[in-house]
């Protein structure tokens, strides 16, 4: 009935020294679920990236790079950081939306390629860099994911060039001497369906036919994880199976050498391993609704409040307890602060601690000092010893003040 807490005696003691409210990412869940794309599309002339907008923890990211991974980077400061990381630069795209002039540059000066998604930017590189090498992202029509908010393609997106205006890619292209090395697509993300998943691929696949200078196709991210027990997550067999021998032959047809096949997945390879750790401070029953508030909220996880987004919520102190159902809601000022409604979890008393399971994606790196609180504290446990190290501090209610007082 409830998901698998993972090392949950290490949760209880990273509690016990550093209290809450605390993320913690593990080290061995991570490697595993690289390793498992990796091994799913194995036969493929394959370069991984990752989308690091969905948790730019450094041990996290050290972990990418030592497993080869290049980097999906979406601002400046997300770009900056992979460079200072020693990402090489040819394995890092740059994907601001609605870049501006100075990003443009920026990421021009370091040697990064640009996923253009408008054509007017198509055009202002093309003036500012003619000759240049670029990567276009298109709207290949097909959109998907676990909410509205985060369907990437399709009639409504803002994100790419919609595939109907290739020509009009391939004009200011030839105008400049563009040189489009890159096709690129995201067209969600949460997804749990391999054939929508395909289907978008292969319209990418007929478009590429059209630029024969290409070096790579990007196909996103977006797969989905189970984030309920009895959820699957995407079937990545079926997953593998779908794509990865049409992906073979089509580059045996194409008329590019060397094509390579890039995918830049952030929450596939993060969610699993962050835990997101609370005391439970209030236990207030009310006619209808019993509710426990914790001390951390929409502040530190806002895809409850966002997205309506679950995420399983275990007692971690009364593990065996009895059933009960709450509401288990956050410290923040607004009705939207919760983590779970008419839940059923272990019986809650003050003074617990709670689990909050597949935080390590849009966890920390959504998370903002709303009502002035502190972020979380995050804590990464390496593999295989189990060791844990502080990698963040929670800031004190004195420092907050100050730094406001001064302008920081
Ligand atoms: C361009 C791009 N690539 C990759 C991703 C990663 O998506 P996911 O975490 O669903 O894999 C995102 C997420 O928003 C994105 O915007």
């Amino acid at each position: 009935m409830f998901k698998s807490v993972p090392h949950s005696e290490t949760l209880l003691s990273i509690a016990a020294c550093c209290g809450t409210p605390t993320y913690v990412y593990f080290d061995d869940i991570l490697s595993e679920k690289i390793n498992t794309l990796k091994h799913h599309l194995t036969g493929l002339p394959l370069q991984l990236l990752y989308a690091m907008k969905a948790n730019q923890s450094i041990p996290v990211m050290e972990r990418m790079k030592s497993e080869g991974l290049g980097i999906d980077a979406v601002s400046p400061g997300e770009l900056l950081l992979a460079l200072k990381m020693g990402f090489p630069k040819e394995k890092i795209l740059f994907s601001a939306n609605n870049m501006t002039d100075e990003e443009m540059h920026l990421a021009k000066k370091h040697g990064v390629i640009l996923n253009v998604g408008e054509l007017s930017r198509l055009e202002k590189l093309g003036k500012a860099y003619p000759g240049s090498e670029v990567c276009v992202r298109l709207n290949p029509q097909i959109g998907a994911g676990h909410h509205k908010h985060v369907i990437t393609a399709g009639a409504e997106s803002k994100f790419g060039i919609p595939v109907e205006q290739i020509e009009a890619i391939k004009t200011i292209a030839s105008t400049y001497s563009l040189k489009v090395r890159g096709l690129h697509q995201h067209i969600g993300s949460g997804i749990l369906d391999a054939d929508t998943l395909w289907k978008a691929i292969s319209v990418m696949l007929s478009t590429s036919l059209l630029f024969d200078d290409l070096h790579f196709i990007n196909l996103g991210g977006g797969l989905g994880i189970p984030y309920k027990a009895d959820e699957s997550g995407l079937p990545m067999h079926e997953f593998a199976s779908k794509i990865v021998a049409p992906l073979q032959s089509f580059i045996k047809q194409h008329p590019a050498k060397h094509l390579q096949i890039w995918f830049e997945p952030g929450r596939f390879f993060t969610a699993e391993c962050g835990v997101l750790l609370a005391t439970v401070n209030t236990i207030k029953p009310t006619e209808h609704i019993t509710f426990a508030g914790v001390d951390s909220g929409m502040n530190h996880l806002v895809r409850p409040a966002m997205y309506g987004a679950y995420h399983e919520v275990v007692n971690l102190s009364n593990p065996d307890g009895p059933l009960h159902r709450y509401d288990v809601v956050g410290n923040i000022c607004e009705s939207a602060d919760f983590f779970a409604k008419g839940r059923m979890v272990q019986q809650l008393r003050e003074g617990d601690l709670v689990a909050v399971l597949d935080t390590g994606a849009y966890g920390m790196s959504m998370a903002n000092s709303y009502n002035m609180r502190s972020l979380p504290a995050e804590i990464f446990v390496d593999a295989p010893c189990g060791e844990w190290r502080v990698i963040r501090q929670r800031k004190t209610a004195e420092s907050i003040a100050e730094n406001a007082l001064n302008g920081l």
